[in-house]
């Protein structure tokens, strides 16, 4: 696609550039910059990661962003209303960065359970990606900021991710993979779409002729595609492609080479043109941006705290332990290693620099008052790795709030000093003062228990400790300065034993150097608690839970095993974590399980606890929020965006590993729920899900009166339906409307069903809603490989169902409806609003309809 509706003089300067200069353009000017050029009117535009938050392009822990829940989170409340509202605050908070795109939402599907940034991503279908994107990028973008999705295409695993060449036939690619950007591009037009470092059917992406169609072509894109960062591996191949920005940059493959390049004729200079065009087309919308902002302040922590609570799945409270009343409790008991030490994000670029961070037990205490005794036991560990002094812990010296006192160092003596509120630093040149070259990092901390303490640091750079004025340990690694992987995420850690006193606080001060010609630093204490054994230490937990009224076991997922940048091995709960739960389920029947991981793990006691309540990552409202669910101050909202094994063989679709650089996604359309149906049908014995897609539990109940069928305007449009929904319960409650559909005589390759639409509403208790579910045209399509996307005639069949594992018996159950050939939609000249349509046009009597199970 072509952009030919620029101004006369633009159209001159881009055309009188000199070369060298266009191609300056299509590189970054850093990590997080673009370059600017007045000639074209082209502003130097700043992005960041996204999706959770906004990190910033100081990349320091200063920035205080808002964390909010992961997008597996989000994806649970199936509620486009809030992506939009998330949107706003993104917004907000790029704003308030002096960022002008985020770089997010992550749009790649849940294919294996074993992929490492699942949590990340929103779920692993297809429609509901789409859907939930498109809103998240609406909200974002209605504020004057960009949205990036990304990474397209077909990028969902880690493991040589780089190199990768993910193999896919035409009609998986375009009706799973690239159906959601389809949706986000057309329905949200975003001002950049990410492209991924993987490769598809043999081209990277940074590569590969779908950037230009269908994304540009077919969908009208109109915005600028980027690459990953780093994800520009060639001079010719890449330049000729649809990608328009290298990052970051300069892109030395994007250089010199391609100035020689375009000058011998191999890249013709009207492709570097187009591209130029859709960059001063981002800088005008930039600019626009910035001049019609401020973006709409929203409360950055009662979005976090919402969100993160419409997110929350309860997957079990068979006898209604949940949600539990202070008034009748005397003592929690909250054990485990996420009570004191959450965590409230995923590792790598889809991190935030958090304003703060509320703990499970801090947020419980808060919620249940002075009446209720709250004992907190570590109960196991996640790795045997040292831990981040807690905040609780750490109280910064001299005058200053905070955890720490930093006094910024030159070689003519202290140059700043400020406060901080943690006790781990990261420093982009940008974010340090001018003329430093070393910091102390000083914190008082206060030990809650005697005995052999690890005290030390972690990071890359010249550092030493010390205790109370004393030397501990030191360690001098600065020759590592440019490893950025090392940087961030695998610093090497010192530490030495000191003997500490419960209550009696010790100086720490740790003195730190980073190498002259770092552009980007990490430094931060790190500590351990003198350990017991780890029976012993799950014996002191199943103790404190059989004293107490109710148990809170909290367990989840480390850093290390769940990670940007490679793939799980496992989904078991690392450590001991298994046989704690065991342990804390048998000292007490009323045992809540908080789940904090971000993406599927195996819970083997999951029908032993009296309730077990799926937190995620859930941002840094984690104990405000899981206070609100747990005492019933809000509903636990969230339905699985994702099918959970009960044990990772039983998953039909595992394969995250490449075998000569191929990986094949030889399941084809049968990705997450459609996989674990075939495998039933084929199958009978096979093992099903631990639970399905759709499913959750809230704190009310509710049964279907009815389901309509109200028509299409035309073949290949949106198909209307009505779900009447009463809330038959005692307490207000969202309900999730679900719409699966099939075509049992189809000539296709369709999966068994597939969702077709989706609808979320508040229904006050005792009432009943008719909820408007739209099925979009596009779901009773199909890709022809020589067609494109055709209609059959054959009888689709539409249904309403609870969770995705109902829906086979729902389509063939008495609230079924069917559309084509069979029995042809009503072409509707116009569709009567949803509330007249009960009496108008229920096809059937409400009275005959029997309540589902299962529709909660
Ligand atoms: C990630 C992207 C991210 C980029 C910039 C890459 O490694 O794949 O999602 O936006 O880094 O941080």
């Amino acid at each position: 696609m072509t952009f030919t509706s620029f101004d006369a003089d633009v159209e001159e300067a881009i055309r009188t550039l000199p070369v060298a200069d266009k191609v300056r353009l299509l590189s970054g000017s850093g990590l997080w910059f673009t370059q600017a050029e007045p000639r074209l009117g082209l502003p130097k535009i700043t992005v960041s990661d996204g999706p959770v938050g906004v990190r910033g392009h100081r990349d320091t822990e200063a920035a205080g962003s808002v964390n909010l829940p992961s997008a597996t989170c989000l994806a649970s409340s199936w509620d486009r209303r809030l992506m939009a509202r998330v949107g706003r605050l993104l917004a907000a908070e790029a704003r308030r960065q002096e960022v002008d795109v985020v770089l997010g939402p992550t749009m790649n599907l849940h294919r294996s359970p074993l992929a490492g940034r699942n949590f990340e991503c929103l779920s692993e279908d297809p429609l509901l990606t789409g859907e939930l994107a498109a809103a998240y990028v609406d909200g974002i973008q209605a504020q004057g900021i960009g949205a990036c999705p990304k990474h397209f295409v077909a990028n969902e695993a880690e493991t040589e991710r780089t190199t990768v060449n993910n193999v896919l036939d035409e009609q998986t690619l375009h009706e799973v993979y690239l159906a959601p950007f389809e949706r986000v591009v057309r329905q949200a037009r975003p001002w950049m779409i990410m492209a991924a470092y993987n490769g598809v059917n043999g081209k990277a992406m940074t590569e590969n002729p779908l950037t230009e169609n269908p994304l540009k072509t077919e969908w009208g894109f109109e915005g600028a595609v980027v690459s990953d960062w780093h994800a520009v591996y060639s001079t010719v191949d890449s330049a000729l492609s649809a990608t328009d920005l290298a990052m970051p940059g300069p892109e030395k493959l994007w250089g010199d080479g391609l100035v020689d390049a375009i000058s011998s004729g191999l890249v013709p200079e009207a492709v570097i043109d187009e591209k130029v065009r859709r960059l001063v087309t981002l800088g005008r919308r930039v600019e626009e941006g910035r001049r019609n902002g401020p973006a709409t302040p929203e409360a950055g922590a009662a979005v976090a705290r919402e969100a993160a609570a419409a997110g929350f799945v309860l997957l079990e409270n068979p006898a209604g332990v949940l949600p539990l009343s202070p008034g009748d409790l005397t003592s929690i008991a909250v054990v485990g290693p996420s009570a004191l030490d959450p965590r409230t994000q995923g590792g790598g670029s889809a991190s935030v620099f958090p304003a703060y961070t509320v703990a499970p037990a801090e947020g419980l205490r808060a919620r249940a008052g002075d009446g209720v005794r709250l004992t907190t036991v570590q109960g196991a560990w996640l790795s045997e790795g040292l831990r981040e002094p807690r905040t609780a812990e750490c109280h910064a010296p001299g005058q200053g709030e905070g955890s720490v006192r930093l006094t910024w160092r030159g070689p003519a003596g202290t140059v700043a000093e400020e406060y901080g509120p943690r006790t781990t630093l990261t420093r982009g040149t940008g974010a340090i003062p001018a003329g430093a070259t070393a910091v102390d990092v000083e914190t008082i901390f206060t030990p809650d228990v005697s005995g052999t303490w690890k005290l030390g640091f972690k990071g890359i750079g010249h550092a030493s400790l010390e205790v109370d004025g004393d030397a501990m340990a030191g360690a001098d690694s600065r020759d590592r300065y440019a490893d950025i992987e090392a940087v961030l995420i695998g610093a090497p850690d010192e530490s030495a034993g000191v003997d500490l006193t419960a209550g009696t606080p010790v100086h720490l001060t740790l003195r730190y150097a980073w190498h002259p010609q770092a552009t980007l630093f990490r430094v931060g204490l790190a500590i351990d608690e003198p350990r017991e054994s780890a029976d012993r230490e799950i014996a002191k937990a199943a103790a404190a839970a059989g004293a107490a009224d109710v148990a809170v076991v909290m367990v989840g997922t480390s850093g290390a095993v769940e990670s940007e940048g490679f793939d799980r091995t496992s989904l078991a709960l690392p450590g001991r974590q298994d046989d704690l739960v065991r342990a804390v389920i048998e000292a007490n029947p009323r045992t809540v399980v908080v789940v904090n991981a971000g993406a599927a793990v195996e819970m083997p006691w999951r029908n032993d606890a009296a309730a077990v309540l799926l937190v995620w990552f859930p941002g840094m409202e984690f104990g405000n929020a899981l206070a609100d669910v747990l005492f019933g101050d809000a509903e636990p909202g969230g339905h699985l965006p994702t099918t959970w094994p009960a044990a990772l063989a039983d998953a039909p679709v595992r394969d995250t590993r490449p075998r000569n650089g191929r990986l094949e996604y030889t399941e084809r359309l049968d990705v997450g729920y459609r996989g674990w149906a075939k495998q039933a049908r084929q199958t009978p014995q096979a093992a099903a899900p631990a639970y399905w897609l759709g499913h959750g539990l809230g704190y009310t109940t509710f049964a279907v009166e009815g389901f309509t069928l109200l028509g299409a305007a035309a073949p290949g449009d949106d198909v209307h339906t009505v779900l009447t929904v009463r809330n038959t319960g005692s307490r207000d409650g969202k309900y999730l409307a679900q719409i699966y559909a099939d075509a049992p005589e189809t000539d296709v390759d369709r999966p068994e069903f597939w969702l077709a639409g989706f609808a979320t509403e508040l229904i006050p208790a005792g009432e009943h809603r008719d909820i408007r579910v739209t099925l979009p045209g596009r779901s009773f399509q199909h890709w022809d490989a020589g067609r494109g996307w055709c209609g059959e005639e054959t009888t689709f069949r539409i249904a309403p169902a609870g969770q995705a594992g109902n829906a086979r018996a729902a389509l063939a159950g008495p609230l079924a409806a069917s559309i084509g050939p069979a029995a042809t939609i009503r072409p509707m000249a116009s569709i009567p609003p949803a509330a007249t349509v009960r009496s108008a046009a229920s096809s059937r009597p409400a009275a005959s309809v029997p309540a589902l199970d299962g529709m909660g």
